[in-house]
């Protein structure tokens, strides 16, 4: 496979203007921000990278955007700057950063118990309106979208007896060992630099390029595949990956008739829709996971299956020993952030007024790439917008194309040096319940600021 991920500079774009507009941002962020560089002066003698989780280092500012507090979609940082915040923690905090319905039920939830480890009423009403929304017919709570996804592996394993699953090359699933590898021309290979502690990739894991159901057919023949891993639209590639016509309907057929489970993952897809890709596209899958977004705030995952894989998992425990989940997974607190969001949240009128300003926003940026004629495109899922700089979406996560780490720092730093923040590891922009229009307008005159500032 070639890849031009180290390619810097994106067609249309001019290198001595990137350079120059880089410098000047960087220089305006730090000069601007003393607290923010003092605080992370202090964290570097604490934490890995001085930040709390080391990957956030990567994310483009030169010091972090260090948040005083969040509301509505927006942050406010400790040196009194304000952004339109359109990260929304990737998904995490995606109906706002104090939505009233969630804030005024986790309040009363705080009052009555955060975690007991006995069911409530709040359990049975969030999994039976889970099994309405979503079409599986049995739910269990974890802590993370992580948790959801190794648990809901695990027990496709103990389900078929089988051994090895099956990704989508360049997807992410959470920290979850047997997806940390990449497809090259070798076949799997472990991800560069991350350590799959002790899980022999090569030997767990096949990876096909997604949209590719001859690949899928001939890595499921041998049925040796417990189950297929799939976000159901990518979003983790870099750009916004749709299935071909046809895709998901082939890769039903495939994944039933070699016996392989299929678990759609649809942590990053919800802006899809209040039932997300699963309802969006008509999914049938055997296992779903989700997580982030889930319980308004509160870290919380859930996991669904069939009744098949249910059995399986009930026979997990009849040893008495062991067992998936986690101590924390299924607190009333976050049970009850999760019935919120459900009942009062992820709504049909939500839903409208997220799209609607995702249209608004994936407009203003059309426009600017139209007035340049620059060979980018703009890929939308739902309240989900990202572009991406190649003429064609992709058809796949693998396929090359320029990814331009550089061109993502200088549009990032310039956006939220002017009070607009992007998400840090990709660019994309989510659109909450909480977000404004006039946000947006300001967002789309920035930008068509900026690209005018690096064309060539
Ligand atoms: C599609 C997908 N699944 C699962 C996860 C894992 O989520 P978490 O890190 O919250 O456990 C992620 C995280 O980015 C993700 O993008």
């Amino acid at each position: 496979m070639t890849d031009d991920r180290t390619a810097t500079v994106p067609q249309g774009i001019d290198a001595r203007s990137l350079e120059a507009l880089l410098t000047r941002e960087r220089a305006a962020w730090i000069e601007g921000r003393p607290k923010s560089v003092a605080l992370h002066e202090r964290a570097l003698a604490s934490q890995v990278n001085g930040t709390p989780q080391h990957w956030i280092r990567q994310f483009p500012p030169p010091v972090p955007l260090t948040v005083e507090r969040a509301t509505g979609a927006r942050l406010h940082d400790v040196d009194g700057h304000d952004y339109a915040d359109f990260g929304l923690a990737g998904t995490a905090a995606l109906w706002g950063h104090d939505h009233p319905a969630i804030v005024a039920a986790l309040r009363d939830q705080l009052g009555r118990g955060s975690v007991i480890l006995w069911p409530n009423e709040d359990h049975v009403w969030v999994t039976e309106e889970l099994r309405d929304r979503f079409g599986l017919p049995c739910w269990q709570f974890a802590v993370s979208a992580t948790d959801a996804n190794r648990f809901a592996l695990l027990l496709a394993r103990v389900t078929t007896g089988r051994d090895r699953i099956l990704m989508f090359n360049r997807a992410y699933h959470g920290a979850v060992e047997q997806t940390y590898a990449v497809l090259t021309e070798e076949g799997v290979t472990p991800l560069p630099g991350v350590d799959a502690g002790g899980v022999d990739v090569r030997r767990t894991t096949k990876i096909v390029e997604f949209n590719d159901l001859e690949a899928l057919e001939r890595e499921l023949a041998p049925g040796d595949v417990a189950a297929v891993i799939a976000e159901p639209v990518m979003t983790n590639g870099g750009a916004v990956v749709h299935p071909d016509p046809g895709f998901h309907a082939g890769l039903r057929e495939i994944t039933r008739r070699t016996g392989t489970l299929l678990l759609i993952d649809e942590t990053q897809t919800i802006p899809a829709g209040p039932g997300g890709c699963v309802r969006e596209l008509g999914l049938e899958p055997d296992l779903i996971t989700m997580g982030k977004w889930v319980a308004g705030g509160v870290p919380a995952g859930l996991y669904g299956m069939s009744e098949e894989v249910a059995a399986a998992a009930a026979r997990y425990t009849q040893h008495g020993d062991g067992g998936l989940g986690s101590t924390l997974a299924s607190g009333p607190l976050a049970v009850r952030g999760i019935r919120a969001v459900l009942e009062e949240v992820m709504t049909e009128r939500t839903y409208a007024h997220m799209t609607r300003l995702a249209d608004r926003y994936a407009r203003g940026i059309e426009e600017v790439i139209a007035t340049h004629r620059l060979p980018w495109h703009v890929g939308r899922l739902g309240g989900r917008v990202m572009y991406a700089f190649t003429p064609e979406p992709p058809r796949n996560a693998g396929q090359p194309y320029p990814r331009s780490a550089a061109l993502r720092e200088a549009l990032w730093l310039y956006l939220a040096n002017r009070g607009i923040a992007l998400d840090g590891m990709s660019g994309a922009a989510l659109f909450s319940p909480l977000t404004e229009e006039s946000d947006v307008d300001r967002h789309n005159e920035l930008f068509a600021k900026v690209i005018a500032e690096l064309v060539e």
